[in-house]
């Protein structure tokens, strides 16, 4: 059945675990998450961006959606908008039977030029204003993703601040946390503490304080009703990595974020992990392999299920991980 972001994040706020909330352009990742949540027990939240809308089309998104809701009626289901640019986005998700949207206000319309408070806080009241009033639950953003060690927001031509950003931009205040969250009336907010969105997050193995998990401690003590949310969450598998490189792909060296440190996260306070950058990996890892090992091979249920197999299990570990497992 489909849930609200609100209601799914409340139950793990009071169960203390963190939810991951995958990426989903396609029938087989939808597939994968939803193998994954059913052999595990786990609740699940499915996250389209505008690009997946894009791809797919939004009828056969919100159509395999109803498919996964029919397919696996135990399971909860949060069908949420990632990173709406605008509130016409947002309208547009709620229209199509999404249960949460992210107005992403951080950035303004472009997704790239960091946004001013003022219009932040006004683009997101809207939202919410919008949501509430038919149950979707709104999730907000403060501060501009960025790797504290390269200074980068990630994302080339995606989602993400161009050029270089300062360590101030880069990380969310609790104080304007809290006053953001009486403004705007969110349900949840994404915060910045040093993860950034894409595969090149970090150029060397991260060490304990890559990210600032105080931070987060400390943004949970001023708003402890609203669920934090930790984008940029991949851990960039290198496994995968050495995978693709073997069988003909060009990947340099970048590390992610670690799962130990995802865990640290939700036990201060994190209960939504962003995760997408960990799913394309695993898929193209085996799709690579497999048709590489297997040059005769040319029927793609074949590629697409050993693709679907290496998403699942990416899903399953995290559900594992996050404490997820066995809370549906
Ligand atoms: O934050 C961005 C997500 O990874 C979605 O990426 O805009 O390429 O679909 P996308
Ligand atoms: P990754 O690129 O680390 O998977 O992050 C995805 C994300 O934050 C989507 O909103
Ligand atoms: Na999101
Ligand atoms: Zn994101």
């Amino acid at each position: 059945a489909m849930i609200a972001l609100r209601q799914l994040l409340d139950h793990a706020a009071e169960h203390g675990y963190g939810v991951p909330a995958f990426n989903i352009n396609n029938m087989e990742q939808i597939h994968a998450i939803m193998q994954a949540a059913a052999e595990t027990a786990s609740p699940v939240i499915l996250q389209a961006s505008a690009g997946a809308r894009g791809y797919a089309g939004e009828a056969f998104l919100r159509h395999m959606v109803a498919a996964a809701v029919e397919e696996w009626p135990d399971i909860p289901i949060c069908l949420h908008q990632d990173h709406g640019a605008s509130p016409a986005v947002c309208q547009q998700a709620i229209r199509s039977g999404f249960t949460s949207v992210m107005m992403d206000g951080s950035l303004r319309e472009d997704m790239k030029t960091p946004a001013s408070w003022d219009y932040n806080v006004s683009v997101t009241r809207r939202v919410v204003d919008m949501a509430h009033a038919v149950g979707v639950s709104v999730e907000g953003e403060l501060g501009c993703l960025g790797s504290l060690e390269t200074g980068q927001a990630g994302e080339e031509d995606g989602v993400g601040a161009e050029g270089t950003l300062d360590h101030s931009q880069m990380l969310t205040d609790p104080a304007q946390a809290a006053d953001f969250v009486a403004a705007t009336g969110v349900d949840a907010l994404a915060v910045a503490i040093g993860t950034s969105h894409g595969a090149y997050k970090f150029t060397r193995p991260p060490t304990g304080d890559i990210l600032d998990i105080d931070r987060i401690a400390a943004i949970h003590r001023r708003i402890p009703d609203t669920h934090l949310v930790m984008h940029g969450s991949s851990s960039v598998p290198q496994e995968w990595l050495a995978i693709i490189r073997e069988h003909g792909g060009e990947i340099g060296e970048t590390y992610g974020v670690p799962v130990e440190a995802i865990v640290a996260g939700i036990r201060n306070g994190v209960r939504k992990v962003n995760i997408d950058t960990d799913l394309r990996l695993a898929m193209t890892g085996a799709m690579r392999r497999l048709l590489d090992q297997d040059r005769k091979e040319f029927d793609p249920r074949k590629v697409f299920r050993a693709a679907t197999a290496a998403a699942r299990e990416i899903c399953r570990a995290r559900f594992e991980a996050f404490g997820c497992a066995g809370q549906a």
